[in-house]
């Protein structure tokens, strides 16, 4: 434990007839917690804590959430006040080095990305040997992983080093993904520019050509900024707490960040954001109100589930929803974008908001819910949504393995389990099975 967990009365634990003391702490926000990191060597007992709902795995001085109350900052700031106010890449330096940069620190940060925006010329041939057709985030993962090849890390990392690795991953990210979308429809590559800023480089990388220029309007452009500021960090969520898990075994950081990026890809997790869209074109090519799909949804026969809906921290409306939603009310009546899709999503929410099924288990909008909406008006297709989801957590994923590599004492991630298989059995001779 560091100092910055302050301690609280001990707890008493009465186990098989035996009294045990376990230290408590109390964290800057007042959350309260059990060191149950003895809890095997003196009792014999671990917890059991399926999808570690219950666990805090390590300190972080990162993200702060506070599911019931609907509340997340970053670094201590409002995400309210962060989407309205800053820009991505001013999040992405706060993020990761803890403080709102200095005009000086942005100007080094943006050229630092600026000048890392190209990747290694040789990789280009390594998106023509996907399938035509393959998912934006098969081929995000595997060059991702490969830019560990190219790029070499050493055992021990330097300032400067580390300060590489960090432009390299939040720039080539942008360039990786654009490329991508650019071999699934056959088309030229177009290489970033130093002249654009960070969002509008990677529209202009989707979607100019050799003979056309790609229009930039600022309503989307900002639209997008906002979006990755509201993706950039969530504390330990699942493709975080794998960045974690693969890092703490001191793995390539690329290698890592790719894992991040394959947790991020399921349909419960970044995924989402393409489900929902798939679910409203669904609704609205069937010609229905969504009543079906709900109730499909509260079928507990069913696998199916409203996407966009629920989760696991947030049992009170998404503060990212909250953003989005006034966001995508701007920008869907702007003339020529009205989408049929947002009256399907907003008379959806209102049925679900009312039903009890959903009013009993907490189950509120998620920040998936309206994103897609808005890439939509964006010209992005579906299945780049939950590769502009990495893009924007890119930041945050590095930020963790920052502070994890720094940390007091790095412990590897290495949770127990309770076994239920077979009991000791002996080998038998293949003729003498039956
Ligand atoms: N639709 C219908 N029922 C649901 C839903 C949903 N979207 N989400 C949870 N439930 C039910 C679930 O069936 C269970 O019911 P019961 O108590 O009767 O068994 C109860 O609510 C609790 O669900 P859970 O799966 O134990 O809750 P969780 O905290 O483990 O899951 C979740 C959180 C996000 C995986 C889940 O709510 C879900 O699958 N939502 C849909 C997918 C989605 O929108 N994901 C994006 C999350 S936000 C972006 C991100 O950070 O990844």
């Amino acid at each position: 434990m560091t100092d910055r967990l302050k301690p609280l009365t001990p707890a008493i634990l009465t186990l098989d007839d035996k009294t045990y003391t376990l230290p408590t702490y109390i964290g800057i926000e007042g959350e309260k917690a059990i060191d149950i990191s003895k809890l095997r060597s003196q009792t014999g007992y671990v917890t059991l804590d399926e999808g570690y709902g219950n666990t805090g795995a390590c300190e972080s001085a990162i993200t702060y959430i506070d599911g019931e109350k609907g509340i997340l900052r970053y670094r201590g700031y409002p995400i309210e006040e962060l989407a309205e106010h800053s820009r991505f890449v001013e999040v992405a330096y706060l993020l990761l080095y803890g403080e709102l940069p200095t005009v000086e620190q942005l100007q080094h940060f943006s050229t630092a990305l600026n000048d890392s925006s190209i990747i290694h010329e040789d990789m280009h041939h390594f998106f023509n040997g996907f399938p035509r057709g393959s998912h934006p985030m098969g081929i995000l993962a595997t060059m991702v992983a490969s830019l560990s090849t190219f790029y070499p890390v050493f055992d021990r990392l330097d300032e400067a080093s580390e300060i590489q690795i960090v432009a390299n991953l939040v720039s080539q990210v942008r360039t990786i993904a654009a490329f991508s979308y650019k071999k699934s429809i056959g088309e030229p590559l177009v290489y970033p520019s130093h002249t654009l800023s960070y969002v509008r480089n990677f529209l202009n990388m989707m979607f100019a050509s050799p003979v056309r220029d790609y229009q930039l309007d600022d309503d989307i452009v900002r639209a997008i900024d906002m979006l990755l500021i509201l993706h950039a960090d969530h504390e330990q969520n699942c493709s975080t707490s794998s960045v974690r898990t693969a890092g703490s075994s001191m793995a390539n950081v690329y290698a890592v960040i790719s894992a991040g990026i394959s947790a991020l890809w399921g349909p419960r997790h970044g995924g989402a954001n393409q489900e929902v869209i798939k679910m409203l074109e669904q609704i609205h090519a069937e010609g229905g109100d969504g009543t079906e799909f709900i109730n499909e949804a509260k079928n507990k026969y069913s696998s199916k589930r409203l996407m966009g809906f629920g989760h696991r921290v947030y049992k009170n409306y998404d503060p990212r929803a909250t953003v989005l939603k006034k966001h995508c009310d701007i920008l869907l009546n702007k003339p020529g974008i009205k989408d049929p899709l947002l009256d399907i999503a907003r008379r959806i929410e209102e049925v679900a908001l009312n039903d009890d099924y959903f009013i009993s288990r907490k189950l509120y909008p998620n920040v998936d819910f309206y994103s897609g909406l808005i890439l939509r008006a964006a010209g992005i297709p579906t299945n780049m949504f939950t590769v502009l989801f990495a893009i924007g957590r890119m930041p945050g994923w590095l930020a963790h393995w920052r502070e994890m590599i720094h940390g007091e004492r790095v412990a590897i991630y290495r949770p127990r389990q309770i076994y239920v298989g077979e009991s000791i059995r002996h080998y038998r001779d293949i003729k003498d099975r039956t």
